[in-house]
């Protein structure tokens, strides 16, 4: 699909497919076995400028656009699922926040460490009784003279055991629901927020997925980002942009599902021959191939909306609601042309299958998704 790209998208991606299959793709089996963060290759991708793709120089970005960000997150994916959603959180759900919310003051203090990857961030929304209803936030934030007192328990942070600043959504109004919250900027060693358990997973393991909690937590007035009790709407739309990157993430599985499967299939032979010769090897990979090129170009629909300023809610859960599934689907049968050799850790096609289904999950369910397409259509 380079005919849809620039030269400057296209030099981004080869050079991204550069470094994550040099770099990345040798060493990510092994990080899952492990649970081992990869703080090194997070180090190299900052150097890169991977970690501020689509924010201005300014603040420390590299000035490129949101096709660039997604090319980048799916040549990551590609080789390692992990570092592509380390990569995505921290640069959909925090920088973006910041940068679109900010005060000038807030970007300058924040944006600089976050862009060059010097320090990562993590967004902290879902908790135990507030997933798909994110509104249903317990954790708040209450108003004592000049200081924020937040008390409460976030769960699912992805990059939460290693960032160093936080945004956190709490409740400021408890009456309102969703009216009633806003977003604050936390840093890393404030005291009584500290990080709790971390989950143990059934893919992407590299990267952790933490619960933060919060007891008494005193934050300056200034760490209110955004407007009192619009919250909900700064985690609407950092959202919509996180669900770009989860599209790309599941992108980079599923053409690592396909890939594999392709070259497995013309190595593999049985009845004297390689079994990519049989129709029913054939079918697979040309289904395989249909599912990822159409969620490739909803998602670069999707952030060509998002480059050009339009509204692209719609637009960002169909990418991912169509990106995930696709994974899903490419990873299974990745899985069934490798036959009994799939089922094993020997090939990589068992954990592309485990990394694809949190893609359905995390940043909204698929079933959010279809809720949020089918009101949008419905209004
Ligand atoms: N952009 C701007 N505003 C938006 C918006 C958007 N995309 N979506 C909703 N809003 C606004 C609405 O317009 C409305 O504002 P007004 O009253 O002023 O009109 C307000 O927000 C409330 O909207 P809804 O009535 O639609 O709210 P709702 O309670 O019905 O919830 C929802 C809508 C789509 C279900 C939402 O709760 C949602 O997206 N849920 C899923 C949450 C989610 O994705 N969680 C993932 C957490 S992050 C994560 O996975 C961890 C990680 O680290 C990777």
């Amino acid at each position: 699909m380079n005919y849809l790209l620039t030269e400057e998208q296209i030099m981004l991606k080869e050079m991204v497919h550069k470094f994550a299959k040099e770099r990345i793709g040798p060493v990510a089996a092994d990080n899952e076995r492990n649970h081992r963060f990869p703080a090194d290759i997070i180090k190299e991708a900052g150097e890169l400028g991977l970690m501020g793709i689509a924010y201005p120089s300014d603040y420390g970005g590299a000035d490129m656009d949101y096709i660039s960000y997604m090319l980048a997150v799916e040549e990551v994916s590609r080789w390692c699922a992990s570092t592509g959603v380390i990569i995505s959180a921290h640069s959909s759900l925090v920088c973006d926040p910041i940068y679109r919310f900010g005060t000038e003051e807030q970007k300058q203090k924040y944006l600089p460490d976050l862009l060059s990857g010097n320090k990562i961030g993590a967004f902290s929304l879902s908790e135990s009784g507030a997933g798909s209803d994110a509104g249903a936030t317990k954790t708040t934030a209450v108003l004592q003279g000049d200081k924020w007192i937040l008390n409460g328990a976030k769960l699912w942070a992805t990059n939460g055991n290693e960032a160093e600043v936080y945004i956190l959504i709490a409740s400021t109004d408890p009456s309102q629901k969703v009216k009633g919250i806003s977003a604050f900027i936390i840093e890393k060693g404030t005291p009584g927020c500290y990080v709790g358990k971390l989950e143990r997973k059934l893919g992407i393991k590299s990267s952790s997925t933490a619960e933060i909690i919060l007891e008494n937590v005193e934050l300056p007035k200034e760490a209110l980002l955004g407007e009192l009790n619009k919250g909900f709407k700064v985690a609407m739309v950092t959202l919509d942009g996180g669900r770009l990157g989860i599209a790309s993430q599941a992108l980079g599985i599923a053409r690592a599902a396909i890939e594999d499967a392709i070259k497995y299939s013309k190595e593999r032979f049985q009845f004297d021959q390689p079994i990519s010769n049989f129709q029913a090897i054939q079918w697979m990979i040309a289904d395989m191939w249909v599912r990822y090129e159409a969620a490739w170009l909803l998602t670069w629909r999707a952030s060509k909306m998002k480059n050009e300023g339009m509204d692209y809610s719609r637009e960002a859960a169909m990418a991912k609601l169509d990106a995930s599934e696709a994974a899903m689907f490419c990873a299974n049968k990745a899985i069934q042309i490798h036959g009994g050799f799939g089922y094993t850790e020997d090939f990589n096609a068992e954990r592309y299958y485990r990394d694809a289904k949190i893609t359905e999950i995390y940043e909204g369910t698929s079933e959010i998704q279809r809720l949020v397409i089918a009101r949008s259509l419905l209004k």
